[in-house]
């Protein structure tokens, strides 16, 4: 299966930063083997695409996405941005229920669902992010908790025109291992992917066998092709390691070799 690597910059590089990473972001890759996703800050969007587009020759080609949005298509909701706006601004993609949204800003189950069915309106292909807290690990919740989180997309896909099981991405994303240096090991993403999978069929049916499922958290060079051979991982889902090209770039390459094995 083609392997996917995603990059989340969070609220890191702006419209300078993110032209001066695209001048060195240089991986050697089959592009037929890795599809390469960028989700920047809204305002470097723009200045990401043109870096792209402008440089000759840069390799594989790559999609771009946005970090979040509103479910609304447009309205009195200042400082928000709409799954349409983001179409129009040249995303295809939205991360949807990222765990700083769900944790830090609140974010709800039914929230993240009305995000799903909005990007699904609007054309976006959504990378929905779900995955546990280290007490929920703990208390052997990891099965209740992703099928509550995955559950409550589930439910909001019918609602969505043309919304089709093979139109979104899942991405696992412990939360006790993002940002912190702790990685799952490729046995415990294996095992939890196995879980994405099997609630994913409970919830979209068939469909499910082709949704790509990431794994997210403290994903860098030295552990990306490790993770990436784990049964059931189709990619990675990399936050502080894809701000530097050549770091992204090295994960980019393992990618490829662990798509041709
Ligand atoms: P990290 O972030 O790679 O810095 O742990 C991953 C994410 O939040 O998506």
């Amino acid at each position: 299966m083609t392997k996917v690597v995603a990059a989340n910059w969070k609220m890191h590089h702006g419209p300078k930063a993110a032209r001066q990473f695209f001048q060195r972001f240089r991986p050697e890759v089959d592009s037929r083997a890795v599809r390469i996703l960028f989700f920047p800050p809204d305002l470097s969007l723009a200045a990401s695409i043109g870096a792209v587009e402008g440089s000759a020759g840069s390799g594989a080609p790559v999609e771009f996405g946005v970090q979040n949005l509103h479910w609304e298509a447009s309205g009195a909701f200042t400082g928000e941005t709409s799954a349409e706006i983001a179409r129009d601004a040249g995303a295809t993609l939205a991360l949807v229920g990222h765990s700083e949204r769900r944790h830090v800003f609140g974010e709800t189950d039914e929230e993240t669902g009305r995000k799903v069915a909005a990007a699904v309106r609007a054309g976006l292909v959504p990378v929905v992010c779900v995955g546990e807290r280290l007490e929920e690990r703990r208390a052997g919740r990891l099965r209740e908790v992703l099928a509550r989180q995955l559950g409550a997309v589930a439910e909001a896909l019918p609602a969505a025109s043309g919304a089709d099981a093979a139109g979104f991405i899942v991405a696992y994303e412990p939360v006790w291992a993002i940002g912190t240096g702790e990685t799952a090991t490729p046995g415990d993403a294996a095992d939890a992917h196995a879980i994405v999978r099997d609630v994913l069929r409970d919830a979209v049916g068939d469909g499910a066998e082709t949704v790509p499922v990431l794994y997210g958290g403290s994903v860098g060079p030295r552990n990306a092709a490790a993770l990436m051979s784990a049964p059931g991982v189709d990619g990675v889902l990399v936050g502080g390691a894809s701000l530097d090209p050549a770091s992204f770039a090295e994960i980019v390459e393992a990618a490829c070799q662990a798509a041709a094995h």
